[in-house]
């Protein structure tokens, strides 16, 4: 699928969702504010959200982190216009600048920047993101040196009865959201030396801070994980 295809596919999504985004997202989007109350960044940090949708995120952090600049990056036109709004009715407007572009495209030349973030976040967006590792790898070129990427999103919900888990997936795929199992597996591998990896709600959602570093080197482990298994004879690996 081509960008502009991806776009178009995201303003279809969240065409008419927008007005209503964050009221029925409130009870399932799990894990944004812990995400944002753990975030504790310095004074006059640079902060970049991709996916940011409605920007809901982005004026909680406004309030909660009065110091900061604020960067929102999204693929729907539709959902930044829903943003501005949202921020010029919260008295954010500039305080948080946002750009219409590809998570997989990210740098801080989007916004005219020409040093890079402090903090990267990815809340309930890499499950949308069509190439999820192009985008952690963008967001973590984009990082200055010691940088750190925030991450919450559906998990593989594996406490919940089968039934269950079966029903809310084919609902999440009505959105075009598809959680990754492969996400989590580099996750837990990022997270062997930070420990900063939670599963909330009998594993509905994951929540990962920590450098970019750690993120980039579990993705190299994991695809080697995979091609070995790929190549042994009695190595399937199940499809997700
Ligand atoms: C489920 S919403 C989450 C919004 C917000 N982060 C939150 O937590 O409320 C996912 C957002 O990611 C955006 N998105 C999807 N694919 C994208 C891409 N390739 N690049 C940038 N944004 C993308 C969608 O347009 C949507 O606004």
């Amino acid at each position: 699928m081509s960008d502009s295809d991806h776009a178009a596919l995201m303003d279809g999504v969240y065409r008419y969702q927008r007005y209503i985004y964050d009221l029925t997202r409130k009870y399932y989007l799990f894990g944004r504010d812990r995400l944002i109350a753990q975030m504790k960044p310095a004074p006059a940090s640079l902060i970049v959200e991709i996916g940011c949708g409605t920007a809901r995120n982005l004026i909680r952090m406004a309030k909660r982190y009065p110091g900061v600049a604020l960067y929102g990056l999204d693929a729907s036109a539709a959902m930044l216009e829903t943003a501005r709004a949202r921020m010029a009715a919260a008295g954010f407007a500039d305080r948080i600048r946002l750009a219409h572009g590809y998570a997989e495209n990210l740098s801080p030349a989007t916004f005219g920047l020409e040093s890079g973030f402090d903090h990267a976040v990815f809340s309930y967006s890499l499950s949308m993101i069509p190439d999820w590792k192009q985008a952690l790898e963008a967001a973590s070129r984009s990082l200055k040196p010691g940088g750190r990427i925030h991450i919450v999103d559906f998990a593989d919900l594996a406490a919940w009865p089968g039934p269950l888990r079966a029903a809310l997936r084919r609902w999440l795929s009505l959105f075009h959201v598809e959680p990754h199992r492969e996400l989590l597996e580099v996750l837990a591998a990022a997270s062997e030396k930070t420990q900063q990896y939670q599963l909330l709600g009998g594993r509905y959602a994951v929540l990962w801070r920590g450098p970019a570093d750690a993120i980039l080197g579990a993705m190299a482990i994991v695809a080697r994980q995979s091609q070995r298994a790929d190549k042994s004879p009695s190595g399937a690996v199940a499809a997700p």
